[in-house]
């Protein structure tokens, strides 16, 4: 297994570019000056602070919270793997749920955009996860299977090595309500199993699959020592140096 992944997701935050250096500088320091790391750190800022923190010679890794599938053209606003590409990321974050809901993307938009970012090498992060509402109803497998089965189409044996998988119920996004570790390892089973009728075993066996929702530095130890997670993605908790270093802390030791 490689090392454990920990993703910040630092959604649209923080609102000045002063801010974002301060923020990544004090992660990056404290970082350092951990012993015996043995994990690796994303950090996904908003599009517009990566080319400035990308200046900061650092260990810590760049990755989006979106892009799109078109190299280039007349698609206002859009931001294109190409380009991320160019500003030396190499993680995108695809299929938040947050990205699902507020701005209506489909397991198809996902989809294409999974297999552009594929194409130059830049590892997706797919995220999938139920609703509050589906969990009641005991749907999470369905939805859990129909997210895998719609937003891996056509991606092939050789690129699917370059994906990461994060569970993510929607109900603990934000929400400070974690899923409880036994739930998330549950998940993560069942996640592995839907992959693993698509691709070979052993290929199967090597994809990380992360937890997010509520992640902080009190329950992080309860879910490292699940060994069908590989790490996190974490949202509020990241925006806090002191919080994300005793994540990293967590993960390093367990
Ligand atoms: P949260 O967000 O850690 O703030 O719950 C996680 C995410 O949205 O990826």
């Amino acid at each position: 297994m490689t090392k454990p992944l920990i993703i910040a997701n630092w959604k649209c935050n923080p609102t000045t570019l002063q801010e974002a250096r301060r923020l990544f500088s004090t992660l990056e320091k404290s970082f350092k000056e951990i012993k015996n790391k043995n994990v690796e750190i994303v950090i996904c800022p908003p599009f517009v602070y990566l080319p400035e923190l990308r200046k900061q010679k650092s260990n810590l890794k760049l990755g989006a919270q979106n892009c799109f599938w078109k190299k280039k053209g007349a698609f206002t606003g859009e931001i294109s793997f190409l380009m991320l590409k160019d500003l030396g990321c190499q993680y995108v974050i695809l299929g938040h749920s947050e990205r699902r809901r507020y701005f209506q993307e489909t397991d198809e938009m996902i989809n294409r955009k999974m297999r552009a970012v594929l194409s130059v090498k830049l590892k997706p992060i797919l995220c999938i996860g139920e609703t509050e509402n589906e969990r009641k109803k005991r749907s999470t497998q369905k939805i859990l299977k129909s997210q895998i089965e719609k937003g891996l189409r056509e991606i092939t044996e050789k690129d699917i090595n370059q994906v990461i998988i994060a569970y993510e119920p929607i109900w603990a996004i934000g929400t400070g309500k974690a899923c409880l570790p036994e739930e998330a390892e549950k998940a993560a089973i069942f996640i592995r199993k839907i992959i693993s009728k698509i691709y070979s075993q052993k290929i199967t066996k090597r994809i990380p699959i992360l937890y997010g929702g509520s992640v902080n530095s009190q329950n992080t130890l309860n879910y490292a020592a699940k060994s069908n997670l590989q790490g996190f993605l974490v949202g509020g908790a990241s925006l806090y140096p002191r919080e994300f270093i005793q994540i990293i802390k967590n993960v390093s030791r367990a």
